[in-house]
């Protein structure tokens, strides 16, 4: 087929980044009446009423004019406050920075890093927006495939990931815990990331998004517990997962003061900043959100363990109980193509789910279950896929 010639006009790295897997599932599927949608990583809760009051009341109070590039002080603070209890060291609000998203911190970051001719490391199976916007950038994409044991665990080399690395390598991306696999970074292999990191001068994106959903600790371990405030770390957030906030576009980044200036000179390039009522939404979030946070995550673990007490079961299909996310991981003896299994799911189970291809290297084979919905539609779920995955 003969390349459109506006298409043919942009810049290579725009047309060569390839579109989302997840998104051609569900428009295979959208249409499909009765479908049970478990394809995107976002809770079937709405944002609770406290913090949409907040919003609410923001807007009422005229607070609709641009906003601090750094997010508004209320939210610098509050973020401070709560960051410093969950990990017990002072992350001064001078290092907080509001974004619209985790997604945009994220660019920003990248934005701040890549160049071509540099590399980023992606320790992979991965959620792909990261690597597609490294990308997009012109820099080199890098995957590290994580290993799995017998019980079907995903398990870092961290003399695999050190090889990765070059001279030309400006940063690691990890995202952990991870989506889609729930894989945690512990503490002992985070230290000697950071001491490699350190020692080659590479900086660390700890993307954190899902620190929160982790169940058999309060929080999940994080980069800000151990690095120095001047280490070459950026550690992402987002209000989405935490807080069910995924359509508010709010998050936010924790970089070392010394670079503070240059993440908000480029966010006046990006967005100008995160919508300012939306960040009072955010305060009232970090500062009365533990409640709803334990019930949201209560659920959440118990829909895991249904899970894997049904479709682990089965005896083609190899799953282990994630430790944290929302996400069941899984691949299905004999199913290699994840795209193909996906849609005949869509067909004769009604079930969308997203296909593992769409996770970079040591995805392929996989499905991705998000798990964040009521338990009776998990059993529903589950109802239809075990008579298609037997
Ligand atoms: C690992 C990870 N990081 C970051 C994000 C971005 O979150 P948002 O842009 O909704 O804040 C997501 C969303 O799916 C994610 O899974």
């Amino acid at each position: 087929m003969t390349p459109d010639p506006l298409v043919a006009s942009l810049r290579q790295a725009a047309q060569a980044v390839p579109g989302s897997k997840i998104g051609q599932i569900f428009e295979y599927g959208r249409d499909k009446p009765g479908l049970i949608p478990m394809w995107f990583g976002e809770s079937d809760v709405p944002t609770p009423d406290f913090i949409k009051r907040a919003a609410e009341d923001a807007l009422a109070q005229g607070l609709t004019k641009y906003s601090d590039k750094r997010g508004v002080t209320p939210l610098r603070d509050a973020l401070s406050e709560y960051l410093s209890g969950l990990y017990g060291v002072t992350i001064g609000e001078d290092r907080i920075r509001a974004a619209a998203s985790g997604m945009s911190a994220i660019m920003i970051a990248l934005q701040m890093l890549v160049e071509p001719g540099k590399n980023v490391v992606f320790i992979t199976p991965l959620w792909p927006n990261a690597s597609a916007a490294t990308r997009i950038l012109g820099g080199e994409v890098r995957e590290v495939q994580l290993d799995v044991n017998q019980h079907h665990e995903h398990v870092l080399d961290l003399d695999k990931l050190f090889a990765a690395f070059d001279d030309n390598t400006v940063a690691l991306f990890v995202a952990s815990p991870s989506n889609p696999t729930g894989w945690t970074l512990r503490e002992p292999k985070m230290r000697a990331i950071l001491e490699e990191c350190r020692r080659r001068g590479i900086w660390v994106i700890a993307d954190e998004v899902y620190a929160r959903l982790c169940y058999d600790r309060h929080v999940a371990p994080s980069f800000l517990e151990i690095a120095d405030p001047e280490d070459r770390v950026i550690a992402i957030n987002s209000f989405s997962k935490t807080w069910c906030m995924t359509g508010w576009r709010l998050g936010w980044a924790v970089v070392p003061a010394s670079i503070g200036r240059v993440f908000e000179k480029v966010t006046e390039f990006n967005t100008s900043g995160a919508t300012t009522f939306v960040q009072w939404a955010g305060v009232a979030a970090v500062k009365g959100g533990e409640p709803f946070l334990e019930e949201q995550k209560r659920i959440c673990q118990a829909n895991r363990d249904r899970i894997q007490a049904r479709l682990g079961q089965l005896p083609r299909v190899r799953l282990a109980k994630a430790p944290a996310s929302f996400y069941a991981w899984f691949s299905v003896e004999g199913e290699p193509d994840s795209m193909a299994l996906a849609k005949r799911l869509v067909d004769e189970a009604g079930v969308g789910l997203a296909p593992g291809a769409a996770f970079g290297a040591g995805g392929e084979g996989h499905l991705r279950l998000c798990f964040a919905s009521a338990p009776e539609t998990v059993e529903r779920a589950l109802d239809r896929l075990i008579p298609a995955l037997r």
